[in-house]
Formats: C-alpha cells, sequence, structure tokens
C-alpha cells in the first residue's frame, strides 16, 4: 500500500519534537481471553454498545490523524476479532492512501477463521500474543483452552502470506520466564519473530509487582549464558521500514542469528522516540499508554463538529504534549499499580483493555 511521497502529510510535532506518526486503535474491549496481566478480575465494567464507534467513524478519524502525519495504523483490542466483520474495516482503511503500514495485534484465538479475509482486505502485518508454549501454563494465565487454536492461528496467517509476523510474549518471573530459548526456536520456526515485552504496571495489571518482572537485561544475560553472546541489531526504523518510527522492540540475534526482540517499557523505556496516539473503542483519544484521560473525539464527531476543526484540536493538542508516562513511572522509588482497582471500575478508559495495549 506504498503511497506516492505526494500524499505524504508533514507530522504535526509534540513538546518534545516527536512526531504524530502511529496511531492504534482498539476496535472493541471485550476479550475472549482473561489474561493474568491484563484481565485478571471476574467481572469488568463494559463501554455501551451505542457508544462504540462505528467502522464508518473509525475511518473519519483516521482521515483526520492520517492528515496531519500518521502513517502507521494498528488495530487492537480487547480482541479486535471479537469485532464482527472487522475485514470490511480493513477495507475501508486500505482505501487511505497515507496509510504505510496497516497491522493487527490479536490473541490469535480466530485467526484461523479470518486470516484469508483479512489478507484479502489489506491488511498487511499481523503480530499474535503468545506467552507460552505450554497448554497447561496457558490455561492458568489466560483461563482458556484455546492454546491450540492460537497456534492454528499463527499457522494460518503464514499460510495467508502475512510476512513480518510477530509473536509477543509478556515475561513474568517464575511463570514462563524458562521459556525464552523455546519462544526463540518456536518463532524461528513458525518464520515469526518473537518479542519479549517486560511485564507492565499498566491500567488492568493489577496483581503486578516489580518482582515478577524480568528486565531486558537478565533475560539478555540468561540467554548468554545458555548461548554465548548476544549481539544487538543495530536499526533504527522498524520492521516495516518506515523512517522516523522506530518500534517499541530493540532487537537482538543469538549467536546462530536467530533473531528476537525485547520491548523494556518497564526498566529502560523508551518515550523519548514515542510517536503513538491511542483511540479507544468509543472514541477517546490518548497521547500515553498511561494517560488518565483522553479527549472525547467521537463528541465532536458526532455533534457535527467540521472536520478541519477537529484536525486543528488534535494538532494543537499534540503540539503540547509533554506525555511520558513510562519514564516517569520508572524513576518512581518503591511503586504499585497505576490504577487501583475502584479507578478501573469507575472510568474503564484506564484499563488495558480499552486503550489496545
Ligand atoms: P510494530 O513494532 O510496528 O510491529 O508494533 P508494536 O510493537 O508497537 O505493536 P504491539 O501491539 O505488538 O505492541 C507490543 C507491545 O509494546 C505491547 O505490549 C504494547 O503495550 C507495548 N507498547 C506499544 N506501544 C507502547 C507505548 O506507547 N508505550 C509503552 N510503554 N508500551 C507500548
Ligand atoms: N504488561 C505487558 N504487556 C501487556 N499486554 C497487555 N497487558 C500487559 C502488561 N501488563 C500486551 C499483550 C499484547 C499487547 C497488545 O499488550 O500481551 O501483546
Ligand atoms: Fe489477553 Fe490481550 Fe485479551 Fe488482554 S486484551 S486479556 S492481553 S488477549
Amino acid at each position: 500500500m506504498s503511497s506516492p511521497d505526494s500524499e505524504r502529510s508533514t507530522p504535526v510535532l509534540d513538546a518534545f519534537s516527536r512526531p504524530m506518526r502511529t496511531l492504534r486503535i482498539s476496535v472493541t474491549d471485550r476479550c475472549n481471553l482473561r489474561c493474568q496481566y491484563c484481565m485478571p478480575e471476574e467481572e469488568y465494567v463494559w463501554l455501551e454498545r451505542e457508544e462504540i464507534l462505528s467502522f464508518e467513524e473509525i475511518g473519519e478519524l483516521v482521515q483526520i490523524f492520517t492528515g496531519l502525519g500518521v502513517e502507521k495504523v494498528r488495530l487492537t483490542g480487547g480482541e479486535p476479532l471479537l469485532r464482527r466483520d472487522l475485514d470490511r474495516l480493513v477495507r475501508l482503511l486500505a482505501q487511505n492512501r497515507r496509510i504505510r503500514d496497516l497491522a493487527l495485534t490479536t490473541n490469535g484465538v480466530l485467526l484461523a477463521r479470518h486470516a484469508r479475509a483479512l489478507r484479502e482486505a489489506g491488511l498487511e502485518r499481523v503480530t499474535v500474543s503468545l506467552d507460552t508454549l505450554r497448554p497447561e501454563r496457558y490455561r492458568a494465565l489466560t483461563r482458556s483452552d484455546a492454546h491450540a487454536q492460537t497456534l492454528e492461528g499463527i499457522a494460518a496467517a503464514r499460510a495467508a502470506g502475512f510476512e513480518g509476523l510477530k509473536i509477543n510474549a509478556v515475561i513474568m518471573r517464575g511463570f514462563n520466564d524458562d521459556e525464552l530459548a523455546d519462544l526463540i526456536a518456536f518463532g524461528r520456526e513458525t518464520e515469526a519473530e518473537v518479542r519479549f515485552i517486560e511485564y507492565m504496571d499498566v491500567g488492568g495489571a493489577t496483581r503486578w509487582s516489580m518482582d515478577q518482572v524480568v528486565p531486558r537485561a537478565e533475560m539478555i544475560e540468561r540467554l548468554e549464558r545458555q548461548f554465548g553472546p548476544v549481539r544487538a541489531i543495530e536499526d533504527e526504523t522498524s520492521a516495516n521500514g518506515s523512517a522516523n518510527a522506530k518500534a517499541p522492540a530493540d532487537r537482538f540475534a543469538l549467536p546462530d542469528g536467530a533473531a528476537f526482540g525485547i520491548i523494556s517499557s518497564t526498566t529502560e523505556p523508551f518515550c523519548r522516540t514515542c510517536d503513538r496516539a491511542r483511540l479507544t473503542p468509543d472514541g477517546r483519544w490518548l497521547l500515553c499508554l498511561y494517560a488518565s484521560d483522553g479527549a472525547d473525539l467521537k463528541r465532536l464527531l458526532r455533534g457535527g463538529t467540521p472536520r478541519a476543526e477537529i484536525a486543528q484540536a488534535v494538532a494543537d493538542v499534540w503540539r503540547g504534549r509533554r506525555d511520558r508516562g513510562a519514564e516517569e513511572r520508572r524513576v518512581l522509588g518503591a511503586r504499585g499499580v497505576l490504577f487501583q482497582i475502584e479507578d478501573l471500575r469507575k472510568d474503564p478508559h484506564r484499563e488495558m483493555h480499552t486503550r489496545g495495549g
């Protein structure tokens, strides 16, 4: 979907000169899993159905954002494949010639069913969350028996022709930190690059504690003990080659060449290069994964505010952006979770599954 340079917009810069290049859209707050690090509770407060943006509304907002410099769009959730006819949204977004990278992050459970249609609709990249290769651990982590379905989903994505497949694994001490090597080997077999994610204290992670975080330095040390020197792969662009859009993952290779990534949001955050804006399923626009609040763009959209006026408002807010949530959290001494459960119930926009990971 590469567009001619004439269709590229000059990105609007924030107060730290960070461009707005990436938009992560959570298309639903519902999920068919209950991962311990994201949705550990028994009960949740859900967004009202009539508050959820239609595909057409999402398309309109995306046009506003791509007009201000966004060129990477990622669909997330909750679990995005729970949104009916998601391929229709993909088809609609694929017509936006300013989008240079259209991707999806999914837990993979329903992927085998939808991979081909999504590919045909114009989806370019897929990332699947898979934290363990052991079905019994998967069950304990997600409260679901869908491990085999997730593996089938990864295979189906490959068969459907997706290149640059990625696997996200949140590493938790005492749970799956003994699977680093196995996950890298699995990635190699399936031609999907594994990224290890440090467990974050974001909304939803109400059971988080620092002692469960396996720091990036420790992951590398463990792999080096087993395999020998780990080499950093230097690339200033993300895997899709989009300039100024460094991926959150730093990439490494084992001595035998097997590549993997580490997303060190907790111990070595990357806020200084953060070019991401986030939309919740009901159109709240968040400037940071750690933000406690965001502008209600749906209200403007449904209230008939002229699109140029919405664009102006978005640009003005981005110019004043000073968010660097993960860095601010890191310098706190002893720290607990970002939000208490009562805060999450009062405002579900603070949940990780609402803001899209
Ligand atoms: P590509 O590099 O383009 O493939 O995408 P990505 O890595 O940004 O997307 P993905 O959905 O796979 O995100 C991977 C992990 O990075 C998730 O756990 C996210 O929560 C985390 N992440 C993504 N964006 C941010 C961010 O702005 N801040 C922080 N702290 N973490 C983020
Ligand atoms: N810490 C780290 N990653 C998380 N994700 C969800 N909650 C957390 C957390 N507390 C990740 C999922 C998925 C991505 C969208 O967000 O594993 O890969
Ligand atoms: Fe797990 Fe993602 Fe669902 Fe959260 S939204 S429970 S991380 S699959």
